[in-house]
C-alpha cells in the first residue's frame, strides 16, 4: 500500500469549517470528512463541533458511533496518519500556575474564561440529552479546581450551641439514607452576551449555555442538618446555612455561599449534598467529592468541593453572598450601586432560549423543527411553552421529568 502522508496536530486543527476542509483524527489516523458533513446522520452542526481535532471525545458521548459500520464509513474518508511526536500525550502543564492542577476538559465546551474555568456546551448538545452529559455541563469556577484525597476528606457541620459533626465520606454515604433528585443548575450570568447587545453588562459573557441537568445523588442536608442537633424551629426570624469550599484564594479565603435555614430543613426543596452526578462520582470540575445542590435557586448557592456547613442568624460573609449575585432595577449602575441593600439572589425567575437554529442560521422554506429549553424557576412545574405568536410548543422527551421537576424542553413543537 502507498504511503500516506504524516501531518502534525497543528496542522489538522488549521482544517475546521468546510472551506478550509473539515479534518479529524481517530486514533492516529487522519480524515478530510469535507464529503461527509452534510450527510451526517446527526446534522452538519454536530460533527463541525470536532472540526480539527479528535474524534474520540465525542463519541464517547454518542454512542451510536460505536457500530463497525460508522468506523468503516470513516476509513473511506482517511487522508493521512499523525507524525509520531504527535500521537504522544500532550506535555504536562506548567506547575508554577496556581491552575496547573486543573482537570483536562471536554473540547466541545465554549471556554468564556480559562483561569478560572468557565465554560458552557454548545446549544445543539445542549438539547440533545435531557440530562446534560457531565463532560458538558457547564462549568463555573471562581478559584482553582482544588485537589480532594478521598480518604481523608471530612465534612465539618456545625449545628447550634457549639454543637458539631466531623464526617468522612463513607459516613456521608453510610449514616444518611441516598436521595436522588433530577435537577437544573443555572447560573446567574446565563444569556448575558444577549443582555450586553441591549446594554454593556459587566462579567463573563455567557451564551445559552450556562444551564444544566443531571441527576444528582447524596445525602438530604436536611437529614445531615437534623443529625448535627439543629431543629425545625432553631432561632427566632430567618436563620442561614452557610456554605464553604476547599477553593481558596491567594489569601486562604475559600467561596462561599448561603441559602435560608426554612429552605435546607424543608423535605420538599430537596437539597442535597451530593456525591454523585448522572450515576458516576462527581467530576472534578463539578465539586468531588461533595457538593451542595439547591435545586430551583441560583447556581452560585450550590456550593463544590463543600467543606463546611454552619448554621448561623446571618447570610454567609462570603464575598460572593454580599458582593455579587445580586438582583438590582434597571436605574441602578456601577456609580450608585449599594450591594449591602439589596437581597442576595436565592430563586431565579422563569428561562427559555432556543438552541437550535441558531441566531442567523440560513433554514430551509417549509415547515422547521425549533428545540430548546424551559425553565420555571424555584423548582416550580413547567405548566406551557409557547411560540413568538403564541403557538404552543409540544413537549418531546422528558415529558414526565418535565412535569416532575419543573424542567421542560420543546422538542420538535410546530411554532407558528
Ligand atoms: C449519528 C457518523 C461525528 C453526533 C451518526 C451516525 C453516523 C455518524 C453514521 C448514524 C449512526 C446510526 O444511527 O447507525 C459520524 C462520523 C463522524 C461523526 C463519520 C465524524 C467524522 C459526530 C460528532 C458528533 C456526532 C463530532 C457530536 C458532537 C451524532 C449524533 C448522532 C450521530 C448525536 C445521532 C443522531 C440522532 O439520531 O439524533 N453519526 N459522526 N457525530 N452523530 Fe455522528
Ligand atoms: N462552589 C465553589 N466552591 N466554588 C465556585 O467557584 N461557583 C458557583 C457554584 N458553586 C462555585 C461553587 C457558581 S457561581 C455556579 S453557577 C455553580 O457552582 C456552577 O456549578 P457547575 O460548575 O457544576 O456548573
Amino acid at each position: 500500500a502507498p504511503q500516506l502522508p504524516r501531518y502534525t496536530r497543528a496542522e489538522v486543527a488549521q482544517h475546521r469549517t468546510p472551506k478550509d476542509r473539515v479534518w479529524v483524527t481517530y486514533g492516529t489516523d487522519v480524515f478530510d470528512v469535507t464529503e461527509f458533513v452534510e450527510l451526517h446522520p446527526g446534522g452538519p452542526d454536530k460533527i463541525l463541533l470536532a472540526a480539527g481535532g479528535a474524534l474520540e471525545p465525542f463519541w464517547a458521548l454518542y454512542a451510536v458511533h460505536s457500530q463497525p459500520h460508522v468506523l468503516e464509513l470513516l476509513r473511506d474518508y482517511k487522508v493521512g496518519e499523525l507524525s509520531p511526536e504527535d500521537a504522544a500525550a500532550p506535555p504536562p502543564g506548567d506547575t508554577a500556575d496556581p491552575f496547573a492542577g486543573d482537570p483536562p476538559r471536554h473540547p466541545a465546551l465554549r471556554v468564556n474564561s480559562l483561569k478560572p474555568f468557565n465554560a458552557e456546551p454548545p446549544p445543539e448538545l445542549l438539547t440533545q440529552s435531557f440530562l446534560t452529559p457531565n463532560e458538558l455541563f457547564f462549568t463555573r469556577n471562581h478559584l482553582p479546581v482544588p485537589a480532594v484525597e478521598p480518604g481523608s476528606y471530612r465534612l465539618r457541620v456545625e449545628g447550634p450551641g457549639g454543637r458539631a459533626l466531623s464526617l468522612s465520606l463513607s459516613e456521608l454515604r453510610q449514616r444518611f439514607p441516598k436521595h436522588e433528585v433530577t435537577a437544573t443548575l443555572q447560573c446567574a450570568g446565563n444569556r448575558r452576551s444577549e443582555m450586553s447587545r441591549v446594554r454593556p453588562v459587566k462579567g463573563l459573557s455567557w451564551d445559552i449555555g450556562a444551564i444544566s441537568t443531571a441527576r444528582w445523588g447524596g445525602a438530604r442536608l436536611r437529614d445531615v442538618l437534623l443529625a448535627a442537633g439543629v431543629r425545625d424551629n432553631t432561632g427566632d426570624g430567618e436563620w442561614h446555612v452557610c456554605f464553604e469550599g476547599l477553593d481558596v484564594d491567594a489569601s486562604g479565603t475559600p467561596y462561599g455561599a448561603s441559602i435560608p435555614l426554612k429552605r435546607a430543613l424543608s423535605a420538599e426543596a430537596e437539597v442535597l449534598l451530593a456525591y454523585e452526578m448522572n450515576g458516576r462520582e462527581l467530576p472534578r470540575d463539578h465539586g468531588f467529592p461533595v457538593r451542595v445542590v439547591v435545586p430551583g435557586v441560583v447556581g452560585a448557592r450550590s456550593v463544590k468541593w463543600l467543606r463546611s456547613v454552619a448554621v448561623s442568624p446571618s447570610e454567609s460573609p462570603s464575598h460572593w453572598q454580599q458582593n455579587d449575585y445580586k438582583g438590582f432595577c434597571p436605574s441602578v449602575d456601577w456609580d450608585s450601586v449599594d450591594f449591602g441593600a439589596a437581597p442576595a439572589i436565592q430563586e431565579l425567575p422563569v428561562q427559555s432560549a432556543i438552541t437550535e437554529p441558531r441566531p442567523g442560521a440560513a433554514v430551509p422554506a417549509g415547515e422547521l423543527t425549533v428545540k430548546g429549553y424551559a425553565w420555571s424557576g424555584g423548582g416550580r412545574e413547567v405548566v406551557r411553552v409557547s411560540g413568538a405568536k403564541g403557538g404552543e410548543g409540544k413537549m418531546g422527551w422528558g415529558e414526565r421529568e418535565w412535569r416532575e421537576m419543573g424542567w421542560g424542553k420543546g422538542d420538535g413543537g410546530k411554532w407558528e
